[in-house]
């Protein structure tokens, strides 16, 4: 009995993640955020056509074509944009590269949109870049500062400042991401009853979660996704993004715990619903963070068992 509850259960989140799948990628109707996901893949790819530079084979027509087209298409229905700005500069790029396309009609099509936007255009902004060994690092400095992370479940009232998130959010922002699409979402919530909301509707604080002064919820937008091969991809993006967000935290001294977002249709709906989520975006986890205590806490060890398998 409890398998096939179990088996049914499965079976209507699988259907709702089917459903939510053909409503949320890059070739639905969801606007705005489908536009920008089309001009964030082209213009990196031209980017990437523009690294491989053994390759004298010219390059980039169609891409570069596609891209003034969508840029263009953006701007018409949305307004100018960053992600229009970055991808004129990307064009305006590879205009300048040796082996772009030759095609005359294309490079008119690039030219004009670059002098149209011309104010938008930085030297050295966007293309590519040079990259080598990087410099000697303090080893042991660096591998202490990941090895005392550890989760915190108790929290001082100090609040975080604007200043400590947006520390915390540049470190972030060096996480890669599948095409450089850069779907992850921050949702930041700092007062107790929106935190206590949320956590009741996540099954509860465990004993905990009302102890942090913020809850930060990081989420990842389905529209910049194709609904096949990439369906989980928006989920591994998501994942690098926050553990890379707990780890600016980190460095600005701020204490944090993850809680992993109970992933159930109705509850999920509910939850956008408090917490002001749109419909395209899954909620990935959350980390309930503030400054620490002034005396130590008690937190489990949490012993790595290193289950890496080596190669044969
Ligand atoms: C995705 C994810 C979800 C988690 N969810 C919870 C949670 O719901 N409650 C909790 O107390 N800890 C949660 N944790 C924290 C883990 O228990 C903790 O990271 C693990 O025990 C390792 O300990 P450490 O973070 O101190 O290294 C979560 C961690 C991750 C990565």
């Amino acid at each position: 009995m409890h398998y096939l509850k179990n088996a049914i259960k499965l079976f209507s989140y699988f259907f709702s993640d089917y459903i939510f799948y053909l409503r949320h990628n890059i070739d639905s109707k969801c606007g705005k955020d489908c536009q920008s996901a089309k001009i964030m893949l082209l213009m990196h790819q031209l980017e990437k056509g523009m690294s491989f530079t053994e390759s004298k084979r010219e390059f980039g027509a169609e891409k570069s074509q596609q891209l003034v087209a969508e840029i263009r298409k953006y701007i018409e229905r949305y307004g100018i944009n960053d992600v229009c700005r970055v991808a004129i500069n990307v064009l305006n790029e590879f205009l300048s590269k040796e082996n772009s396309t030759r095609n005359e009609d294309i490079r008119t099509h690039i030219e004009m949109l670059c002098k149209e936007y011309a104010y938008v255009i930085k030297s050295d902004f966007a293309g590519v870049k040079l990259v080598s060994t990087p410099p000697i690092f303090n080893y042991e400095a660096i591998e202490d500062f990941f090895a005392s992370r550890s989760s915190v479940r108790e929290f001082s009232d100090k609040p975080i400042t604007d200043k400590e998130l947006e520390a915390a959010i540049q470190i972030a922002s060096y996480t890669p991401t599948a095409c450089n699409r850069q779907t992850a979402r921050l949702y930041h919530f700092n007062t107790k009853p929106m935190i206590k909301k949320m956590v009741d509707n996540q099954l509860g604080p465990q004993g905990w979660c009302y102890n942090a002064t913020s809850c930060f919820v990081i989420t990842v937008n389905q529209c910049y996704f194709g609904g096949g091969y990439e369906r989980h991809q928006a989920l591994i993006d998501g994942g690098l993004y926050a553990m890379n967000f707990v780890w600016g935290l980190h460095l600005n001294h701020i204490a944090t715990c993850f809680k992993m977002f109970v992933r159930e249709p109705k509850r999920e709906k509910e939850f956008k619903r408090i917490a002001n989520i749109p419909k395209n975006e899954i909620p990935v986890v959350l980390v309930l963070a503030g400054h620490y205590k002034s005396t130590p806490v008690i937190s489990p060890k949490s012993v790595r068992i290193n289950f890496v398998s080596s190669a044969i």
